[in-house]
């Protein structure tokens, strides 16, 4: 595929996975619609969509083109966890960061207070949404396993043993105030970044019929891909440019946070998101149905420079 028709094709992709995590957000009114305008406000405000795309990529080379509606709720979930993140991630108790996808952060304009209460809300939003996709499919026993198996991954992934762990031994790595072992930086990348990539992957294969070598498979690859993604992220934050990121550079360096990169420089930082994302790519081969798309995903995601 030539890199513009890749590109336009991702784009495409990207807003269709965005209409359907957006047509989950409730309107919210009464006494607390404040928080419901204060979760819409980090949910609307774009980035990349890469989780539930990746989901609905995953989704469609097991389900052979049927029922993608099964797949939409946890897609929408799966970005409202991310967004929740990102909102905690960037308040001044933690990375203390200003500016997210383009626009001042939540706490910025909503107060640190609300921050705290709309990645909250985006995180039980995301259960109650999966919640109510089991409840609608209650007669039907295929839904109803691989739902189940998808919602203990969803909640696996996000929890103390992913995301959240990882966010945590990122904190107290800080708090250190000395550069970090190459074990310790595995385990923050493995967690905080590569479990919400994994779940996205993994959640697609079950809802779509995958069996559970493939279901390992799609773990295996959202490690390396998470590791891979979290190092380019890293090397942008002194390379990029904000214009472009939509969030500040330099955010690492202020927190003298370590990274791949504060730890061995950018160019063996490099070089290991290549080796990584190669072996992300590599891991594709054995899953069925066309793997070029997302194939290409990868290298893009890697090479990327917002
Ligand atoms: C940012 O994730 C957090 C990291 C894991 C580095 P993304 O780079 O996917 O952020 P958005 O969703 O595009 O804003
Ligand atoms: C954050 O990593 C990963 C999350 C779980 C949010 P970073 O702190 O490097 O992400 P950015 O650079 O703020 O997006
Ligand atoms: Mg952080
Ligand atoms: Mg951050
Ligand atoms: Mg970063």
């Amino acid at each position: 595929m030539k890199k513009e028709e890749f590109t336009g094709l991702l784009e495409e992709r990207a807003k269709e996975a965005e209409r359907i995590v957006l047509s989950y957000l409730p309107k919210g009114e009464g006494p607390q619609a404040k928080v419901y305008e204060s979760m819409a406000y980090s949910l609307e405000s774009g980035g990349k969509r890469l989780r539930p795309l990746l989901m609905l990529e995953s989704y469609r080379l097991f389900s052979q083109g049927q029922k993608e509606e099964w797949v939409h709720p946890f897609m929408a979930a799966m970005e409202m966890i991310h967004t929740y993140s990102l909102i905690h991630d960037d308040l001044p108790e933690m990375d203390n960061d200003e500016l997210r996808r383009g626009r001042p952060t939540n706490h910025i304009v909503f107060g640190e207070a609300m921050a705290l209460l709309a990645g909250d809300g985006l995180l039980n939003l995301a259960f109650e949404t999966v919640a109510d996709a089991l409840q609608q499919h209650a007669e039907d026993p295929v839904y109803l396993s691989r739902g189940i198996k998808a919602f203990g991954i969803l909640s696996k992934k996000a929890g103390c043993d992913g995301m959240l762990g990882g966010q945590v031994a990122d904190m107290l790595a800080e708090a250190k105030g000395e550069p970090c072992g190459e074990k310790e930086l595995l385990f923050i990348h493995a967690h905080k970044t590569s479990a919400l990539l994994q779940a996205p992957l993994m959640i697609g294969a079950v809802m779509g019929g995958a069996s559970e070598e493939q279901v390992l498979c799609m773990e295996r690859i959202g490690y390396n891909l998470g590791l891979a993604f979290q190092i380019q992220d890293d090397i942008l934050d002194v390379t990029g440019s904000q214009e472009k990121l939509g969030k500040p550079i330099g955010s690492d360096e202020k927190n003298a946070k370590s990274t791949y990169v504060s730890i061995h420089g950018l160019e063996k930082a490099g070089k290991k998101v290549k080796e990584l994302s190669d072996l992300a790519e590599r891991e594709l081969l054995q899953l069925p149905g066309d793997t070029q798309f997302m194939k290409e995903i990868f290298s893009y995601l890697t090479e990327r420079d917002y």
